[in-house]
């Protein structure tokens, strides 16, 4: 009886074998019949009934029909994990001989966008675009320009010194220096580039920001020159009219010196963070050359003057994008710089 039982059992299992479709099925036949549970473990606990003689064969034949299924379960198993790795080994498939997609491409910085612009107005209305040193000697930096080393100008630009006695240039207007140097008049020229001060950083002041200077010496150049590439500048920047004020200002280089301020673009001049509440940014100091300035480098007052202008480029950058905090240019932070 036990004996046709195991047959019938080993039968059903096998069947149920060979007809699986996957290795979870295999798992459920070997539960059901090898399990603690399973019906084949059932049966041997029924033998401790059965006569000794009887036991021996009927045990047998139990051992027998045990091996036979662990060994039809795992040929079958293996059949499913081998195709199991096929599918697996298809599907992660690389052409190694393909060419690499190579690395993500990148934005150029909002700074350096805008200063490409600049760059490509300014060389087509005639000027050279200037490079100098961040490492300045101080005779570029403020004797050149018409700050004597006891002048009070300089106590309002306040120096990374060197050891060596030079410094970190505070503006980018030593290029203009370095250009009357170097080329004789006359001469239009703008030099992008970082500046660096002792500033206290926050909203609005960092350590470490970008100039635009620009200087151009000629015959009879008049403050309508000046109004009229400032105007230029700042129409192609904002792509629009934007509302302007100057004001009389001070700089040893220039005079008459100006205050060229722009309506705050962030808060339309209601007054925020960036302009200080007061609702207009310094953007584009600027004024006529100062005579003292073109004598220290040579140049001819009785022939030549000129204007000069110290573009923020930091804060036109601010302006343009409605960037309200300045540390964000500089964070290296991608989930802004992403969206330029
Ligand atoms: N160098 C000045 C500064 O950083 C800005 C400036 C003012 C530049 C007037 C100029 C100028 O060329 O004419 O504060």
């Amino acid at each position: 009886m036990l004996e046709n039982q195991i047959s019938e059992l080993q039968a059903a299992a096998l069947k149920r074998i060979a007809a699986a479709h996957s290795a979870d099925e295999i798992e459920a036949v070997r539960v059901e019949a090898l399990g603690r549970k399973g019906a084949l473990t059932q049966v041997s606990k029924e033998m401790g009934k059965l006569a000794p003689e009887e036991r021996a064969r009927v045990g047998k034949l139990l051992n027998a029909a045990k091996q036979a299924l662990e060994q039809a379960l795992d040929e079958r198993k293996q059949e499913f994990d081998a195709s199991a790795l096929r599918a697996q080994l298809d599907a992660e498939w690389i052409d190694l001989t393909l060419p690499s997609p190579g690395p993500r491409a990148g934005s150029l910085h909002p700074i350096t966008q805008i200063q490409m612009e600049i760059e490509d107005l300014f060389v087509s209305l005639g000027f050279m675009v200037l490079d100098g040193p961040e490492v300045e000697t101080e005779y570029h930096n403020f004797d050149a320009l018409n700050i004597p080393p006891e002048h009070p100008a300089r106590d309002s630009q306040d120096t990374f010194w060197l050891t060596d006695g030079n410094l970190l240039r505070t503006h980018t207007s030593p290029v203009q220096v370095r250009g009357m140097e170097r080329f004789s008049p006359p001469l239009r020229m703008i030099a992008p580039g970082r500046a660096f001060r002792n500033e206290s950083v926050d909203a609005s002041h960092e350590h470490t920001f970008y100039q635009l200077e620009g200087m151009m010496i000629d015959r009879d150049v008049s403050v309508a020159h000046l109004l009229y590439f400032m105007k230029t500048l700042l129409t192609e920047v904002f792509r629009r009219e934007v509302t302007v004020r100057l004001r009389p200002g001070f700089f040893p280089f220039v005079e008459p010196g100006f205050e060229l301020d722009i309506q705050c673009v962030i808060c339309g001049g209601s007054g925020c963070a960036v302009c200080k509440h007061s609702g207009w940014v310094e953007l584009l100091p600027c004024g006529l050359v100062n005579p003292n300035v073109l004598r220290i480098s040579g140049i001819d007052t009785e022939k030549w003057n000129g204007f000069a202008f110290g573009l923020g480029l930091t804060r036109l950058v601010m302006m343009r994008y409605g960037i309200d905090d300045i540390r964000l240019l500089q964070s290296g932070e991608l989930r802004f710089l992403r969206q330029f």
